[in-house]
């Protein structure tokens, strides 16, 4: 059976030279879960969601996922669980000389397993999927908007059908329209593809709306992790300024936006 806890991480140190960024932190992401990952600026948010598939190698510790351990694993076996896992990444990370619908297509072409007919029906489906209208196809990364860029970046990270999303501030830059918008499609999604996520997010919004649990990140460690209220109970003072303020009780203590 597939195990039941699909992000596994265990004692996991970061270190930069003298520069320690994670000291001993432990994490688990269960099936379906979508985890937020809070934390300040160069808290090491990017850094651990790139440990959590390999893009970055922890000074130490070991990370686990879908039930395997990547600290040994052989650079077949890491490719076979990459692609079970999507990433759309802080600066969304598209080839600027490749259009919309190559920066799609390529995760598919990698695998050398499918022809370019169904790679087209596959990407046509993603552009649709992400809400985006077809003619974007062929536009270059630099003639879309910033909202635009991420969608084509979800598309990408969709390509492979993933069960494990990996999101690095999906709605920042993003107008509250936008942004609004960009949570409702990344609900939808979730109710139909039933994927894993986590989440690196500093919008309210976007963590009440999305997330079932939450971690924050803060002194090298996660100095919380549960439900967003059982979170808001910490006095840890980053948990309090970013979650607990009159800003945040406005947003959080709501179903709905009492902002807007
Ligand atoms: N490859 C690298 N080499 C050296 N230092 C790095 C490297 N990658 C990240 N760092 C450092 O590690 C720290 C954490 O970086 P990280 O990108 O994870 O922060 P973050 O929490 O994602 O911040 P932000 O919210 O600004 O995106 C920062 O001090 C950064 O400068
Ligand atoms: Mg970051």
């Amino acid at each position: 059976m597939e195990p039941d806890v699909v992000v596994e991480m265990h004692g996991i140190s970061t270190r930069f030279g003298d520069m320690v960024v994670h000291d001993n932190i432990d994490l688990q992401l269960r099936r379906g879960e979508r985890l937020g990952l809070l934390g300040g600026s160069g808290s090491g948010k990017t850094v651990l969601m790139r440990e959590m598939i390999r893009l970055h190698r922890p000074s130490s510790g070991y990370v686990e996922i879908f039930g395997e351990r990547l600290d040994d694993i052989s650079a077949p076996d890491l490719q076979r669980l990459r692609n079970r896992c999507g990433v759309l990444f802080q600066q969304g990370a598209l080839f600027s000389d490749l259009s919309v619908y190559d920066n799609i297509a390529l995760p598919l072409r990698e695998l050398n397993e499918l022809s370019e007919v169904l790679i087209a029906e596959l990407v046509w489906m993603k552009i649709k999927m992400v809400g985006l209208e077809l003619e974007v196809a062929e536009l270059r990364p630099s003639e879309l908007s910033g909202g635009m860029i991420k969608r084509v970046g979800l598309a990408r990270a969709l390509a492979l059908e993933p069960e494990l999303l990996f999101l690095d501030e999906p709605t920042s830059g993003l107008d509250p329209v936008s942004s609004e918008r960009f949570v409702d499609l990344l609900q939808s999604l979730h109710r139909d593809l039933a994927f894993s996520m986590v989440m690196i997010t500093h919008d309210l919004h976007t963590l009440r709306d999305l997330c079932d649990t939450v971690a924050v990140l803060a002194d090298r460690k996660l100095v919380a992790h549960g439900s967003l209220a059982q979170v808001r109970q910490s006095d840890h003072p980053f948990v309090q300024d970013m979650l607990c303020g009159r800003r945040a009780a406005r947003v959080l203590d709501t179903g709905t936006d009492a902002d807007g």
